[in-house]
């Protein structure tokens, strides 16, 4: 295969291009083609046979031609994208060009783009060389003129020292729409599908943070999230304060697994602190290093915490805020030791302020999500600094942005959570596959 240098500069002479890859490809099957038919026509032989190895001759012809097309198809994709690259820096005047005595204009210096492309992902990635000449500043603004030329929304945009990239994605990614089941599923990996291309797993990435105000979708991403858990094998408890649509579950999980009153919440955060350092007191005793809690047997614990914020602001006597504090620390421990000993947990709040939960805290939850429209303020609340500068409106339900870690973007990305059909599936009989497990 032939390597293309997969770089847009004006200065560099390109052997190959889209048109001459044309030309050749043409040339290439005409001149053999007529070679094929020149030897078969002077072959001295009867018709009976030339008839025959003429429609043979076709056929490799056509599959020659095929084989052809799809090597300029592969090259194409590179090519199209090169060439796409050189216009902008051509007609965007990102050269420096010299008059010769003829008056012939030669460019004497180009400002550089490279380029990579995953065509599984669809991922176009355009790296702008900064080196600090009078392209430097321009460069970093190429924003809408590479949208342009490629016709694809730009997805991310990084400045760094040396040069900027810009992220474009042209396989739009594909919302989960929910299925039903008419029997339980049972499955062994930890990697959670979320839709649009991110794939979840608690051990790379542990502990989730849900954030968005009310009707914006986070009881139904928390539901599909219980039903992910328990098709995993997870324990799952719940800290509704709120008492609304999760608290209600206790029908089903057992009042052991779910609670609403500060004392029971108090309770069940205690009890995932206990069963925390019981695996860790028994992963010491069965030392082996280089292990996790799935070597020594153990399956994830979930503590999905629902409306942290209201749950704080229940405290107004001395009694109930020592509670509250007790709760605290309680999930502060999870977050900062869970991973190991497979305890992991879920928080949700209308607001994510720091008083809510310290932002060292929130850093330490690798999954985050904002639901339905924010403010910036309220994004910055959420992401810190992978807070994404230009924010696309949130028109769908159940819509908002993600951030998670070690997955290779910088800033927060916009996603649709699974969706969730309510004429189409019942969350409940869905979870009442499940249910003799965690009772
Ligand atoms: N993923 C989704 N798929 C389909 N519909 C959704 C989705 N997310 C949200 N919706 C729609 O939005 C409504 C509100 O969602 P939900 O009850 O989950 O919000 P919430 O954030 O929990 O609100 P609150 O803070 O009031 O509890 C749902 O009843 C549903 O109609
Ligand atoms: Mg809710």
């Amino acid at each position: 295969m032939i390597k293309i240098k997969k770089v847009a500069d004006l200065k560099r002479n390109y052997i190959i291009s889209t048109s001459k890859l044309k030309i050749a490809h043409w040339s290439i099957l005409g001149f053999s083609t007529s070679i094929m038919l020149t030897i078969i026509a002077n072959i001295r032989a009867p018709d009976l046979i030339k008839i025959p190895l003429f429609i043979l001759a076709g056929f490799v012809i056509y599959k020659f031609h095929r084989q052809l097309k799809y090597f300029r198809y592969h090259l194409d994709y590179y090519l199209i994208i090169r060439e796409s690259l050189l216009y902008v820096l051509y007609t965007n005047r990102l050269y420096t060009a010299q008059k010769d005595s003829t008056g012939y204009e030669k460019i004497i210096r180009s400002a550089t783009l490279e380029y990579e492309l995953d065509r599984q992902k669809g991922h176009v990635l355009i790296r702008a060389l900064s080196t600090g000449d009078e392209f430097t500043k321009k460069v970093q603004s190429l924003d809408d003129v590479l949208a342009g030329v490629l016709e694809i929304e730009l997805d991310e945009k990084i400045i760094r020292p040396s040069f900027v990239e810009y992220h474009f994605y042209y396989k739009k990614p594909e919302r989960l729409t929910l299925q039903s089941h008419s029997q339980k599923q049972k499955i062994d990996s930890l990697d959670i599908d979320l839709g649009y291309g991110i794939i979840y797993n608690p051990v790379k990435c542990p502990h989730i943070l849900v954030s968005g105000g009310t009707g914006s979708g986070k009881s139904l991403l928390l539901s599909f999230l219980i039903l992910e858990f328990l098709k995993r094998q997870s324990t799952v408890y719940i800290a509704d304060p709120k008492n609304s649509d999760l608290g209600s579950l206790s029908h089903y999980l057992g009042s052991k697994y779910v609670a609403t009153t500060p004392n029971n919440i108090a309770r069940i955060v205690r009890l995932v602190v206990e069963e925390m350092q019981e695996r860790y007191q028994y992963m010491r005793n069965n030392f082996q290093y280089g292990t996790n809690f799935a070597d020594h047997g153990y399956k994830p614990l979930w503590l999905l915490v629902d409306e942290l914020g209201a749950f704080q602001a229940s405290g107004t006597d001395k009694k109930s805020k020592e509670t509250i504090v007790e709760v605290m620390d309680g999930i502060k421990q999870i977050i900062l030791l869970g991973r190991q000993a497979g305890i992991f947990i879920l928080v949700s709040a209308q607001q994510m302020r720091a008083e809510t939960l310290n932002t060292d805290l929130r850093d330490n939850l690798g999954l985050r999500i904002a639901l339905g429209a924010n403010s910036n303020e309220g994004y910055r609340m959420v992401f810190g600094s992978a807070t994404p500068d230009n924010l696309k409106p949130i028109e769908v339900k159940g819509a908002g942005y993600l951030y998670m870690q070690g997955s290779g973007r910088e800033n927060a990305q916009y996603w649709e959570s699974p969706y969730l059909d309510t004429k189409q599936f019942n969350f409940i009989s869905e979870l009442q596959l499940y249910l003799e497990e965690t009772n």
